[in-house]
């Protein structure tokens, strides 16, 4: 894993919106995975101003979102869906043919991701997906003991991810106890992965993620099995890594280790 210590939210925001740009502007057709929660939305923000300012095109990008409540229709405020419409794709020219975020209130959950898979099979895959992390170490929704080899399926709910996600609801009884969500198998299929994560109350998982056993008991750590895994932190999340000067110096030198293999 790459791991790229940025000194404020806003500055790991700005070169986590140029990782992407830089994927889009390499491959117009990009396959991208996105991820919603408090931590993308700087670099969602950052994309948005890409394409008003610099022209950055989504048009031809496909999207799929990594997860959503059971239960929410895609028009309540506090779903995935509506997340997304919201922070991103009202300010991009992405076509909506091409937006997939899974449907929180179809009839029958476990046909739907049987479907949503196909879909991402039929456009060849991911290219490159977002991720940020839960405080008990999920990707997507995928709550620790999830298997390695989960596909996109429904899940139950932690206690923890429950009570951090209740301060967007009226009352933490109101907060799904159930998603959909790409499995951990689907998301280290991307050929790409891109995971950010922000602030002191991440700082803890981020150093067991990055620097501890790989566990499905944390289901990030599947990243270190991941060949093109990268993770750009701020500074208060990266407090606790113990190998920080290494990655500092890593960043620093990259241009010597690129002359070095001859890209
Ligand atoms: P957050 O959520 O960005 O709101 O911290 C991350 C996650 O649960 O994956």
């Amino acid at each position: 894993m790459e791991i790229i210590i940025a000194p404020t939210y806003e500055e790991m925001s700005q070169i986590s919106a140029q990782f992407i740009a830089r994927e889009i502007k390499r491959k117009h057709d990009l396959v991208l995975g996105l991820a919603t929660g408090d931590t993308p939305i700087g670099t969602y923000k950052e994309l948005a101003r890409l394409h008003n300012e610099e022209g950055l095109d989504f048009s031809k990008i496909t999207t799929f979102n990594l997860d959503e409540y059971i239960g929410l229709p895609p028009l309540n405020k506090n779903s995935y869906n509506y997340f997304m419409q919201d922070n991103l794709f009202k300010y991009i020219n992405v076509n909506q043919a091409n937006v997939y975020v899974p449907q929180g209130n179809t009839e029958d959950p476990e046909e739907f991701c049987e479907w949503y898979e196909a879909q991402i099979k039929r456009v060849g895959g991911i290219d490159l997906q977002i991720l940020g992390i839960g405080g008990d170490g999920h990707i997507g929704f995928n709550e620790p003991g999830s298997s390695f080899a989960s596909r996109t399926r429904v899940k139950a709910l932690e206690r923890q991810t429950i009570e951090d996600n209740a301060r967007f609801f009226d009352r933490e009884e109101d907060v799904p106890r159930f998603a959909i969500t790409m499995g951990v198998g689907t998301i280290i299929e991307s050929k790409k992965i891109l995971l950010i994560a922000n602030g002191a109350k991440k700082a803890r998982i981020v150093a067991e993620f990055i620097e501890g056993p790989v566990t499905c008991q944390i289901t990030a750590t599947a990243l270190q099995l991941h060949t093109h895994a990268t993770v750009i932190l701020d500074e208060t999340a990266a407090s606790k890594l113990k190998r920080k000067v290494y990655y500092n110096w890593v960043r620093n030198n990259k241009h010597i280790i690129q002359k070095m293999v001859g890209r």
